[in-house]
């Protein structure tokens, strides 16, 4: 029965959370019973979507879910093996029990850490794809707007609009980012909106206009994209975390109208929209990693203590890549 330590929330923040908000628990997980596995947990996820639940969604003084990549260390269950690495939803935690149907066995991919299928072979890999794929019908030589686009998200969606043969123009907030996705990822232009407003700085990078937007941030980010793009355009809407620190992630749009006489589509969208297209992104993504054609970075905080900091350093702009958390291994 391992001693494991376990992040509750113990206050619903207002704004931005803080560290208080949030509290260490130690606890003692049992030993697996019949149909079931103790996991060790060696990576977490934090992502931009627990702040809404940290205002709705999570409980309170209970301990906080989320992805994560942990190590069977004792199996009664069929099917699993002491050693297998599962992905699963009991992040927040060092240990837990749980039954087969929560998990994931993940096969490792050759020459790649398995932490890839936490990221761009994984949720944020298949939304960018999917949501750019489908959801944007992206065409080759479309002139593609990603913000944040040194994000887990970002990265991936900036990066398979290179490779099918767009021209894109990203937005970042730092000059380190920034220069990451001019200097190795190649994008064609890149906008450190901390530096130049966005809508300055599309204007003045996409002089041709923009055929697709993959939003990720909303707010005044959206209003730039939306008196930029050009007729028949779609805005491909993933996320609006400039909005997720305010009441009910409430974004204001300006430019709304813009929509009109552009018969621009926007729409939003989830994974669950294009999951028959699974099979296609894992085929695709593991070539293009294995091969370099797509490039992701991790930042990576150490040690369950470290949860609430690395979810608070997402609003932060602290991550370039996915942000992760160290738990073991
Ligand atoms: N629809 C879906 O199914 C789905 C699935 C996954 C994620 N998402 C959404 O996709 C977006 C990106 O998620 P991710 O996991 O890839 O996170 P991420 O981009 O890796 O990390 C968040 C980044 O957002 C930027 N940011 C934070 N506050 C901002 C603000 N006020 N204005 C502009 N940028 C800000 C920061 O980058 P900079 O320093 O560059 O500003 C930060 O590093 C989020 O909106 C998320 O909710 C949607």
């Amino acid at each position: 029965m391992p001693k494991s330590r376990e992040i509750h929330l113990v206050a619903r923040p207002e704004g931005l959370p803080g560290e208080e908000d949030f509290k260490v628990v130690e606890t003692v997980v049992p030993d697996a019973s019949d149909g079931e596995v103790l996991v060790e947990n060696h990576y977490m996820s934090v992502d931009p979507a627990m702040r809404p639940r940290l205002t709705d969604g999570y409980e309170l003084n209970e301990p906080m879910l989320g992805s994560a990549l942990g190590r069977v260390v004792q199996s009664r269950a069929d099917g699993f093996a002491v050693g297998d690495f599962v992905l699963n939803r009991f992040g927040f935690r060092e240990y837990f029990v749980a039954g087969p149907e929560t998990l994931t066995k993940v096969e490792p991919v050759e020459g790649l850490p398995l932490t890839v299928h936490m990221h761009a072979l994984g949720g944020t890999g298949f939304t960018a794809y999917g949501g750019l794929l489908k959801i944007g019908q992206l065409k080759p030589e479309d002139k593609v707007f990603v913000s944040t686009a040194a994000g887990a998200v970002g990265s991936v969606a900036a990066q398979i609009a290179k490779i099918k043969g767009c021209w894109v123009v990203g937005s970042t907030g730092s000059e380190e980012k920034a220069r990451w996705l001019a200097d190795e990822v190649g994008l064609d232009a890149v906008i450190n909106y901390r530096e130049t407003p966005i809508r300055r700085g599309l204007r003045g990078a996409a002089t041709e206009g923009i055929d697709v937007y993959f939003d990720n941030v909303g707010g005044d980010h959206l209003d730039a994209a939306l008196a930029s793009m050009n007729t028949l355009g779609r805005v491909a809407v993933c996320g609006m975390i400039s909005g997720y620190n305010e009441p009910g992630a409430r974004t204001t749009v300006r430019n709304l109208a813009n929509i009109i006489y552009g018969r621009i589509t926007l729409r939003g969208f989830t994974a669950a929209d294009f999951l028959e297209m699974r099979p296609a992104f894992v085929g695709e993504m593991t070539e293009w990693l294995r091969d370099g054609r797509v490039r992701y970075k991790e930042t990576v905080f150490e040690g369950i203590d470290a949860a609430p900091r690395a979810l608070i350093g997402l609003f932060q702009g602290l991550n370039v890549g996915k942000m992760l958390v160290k738990l073991a291994g």
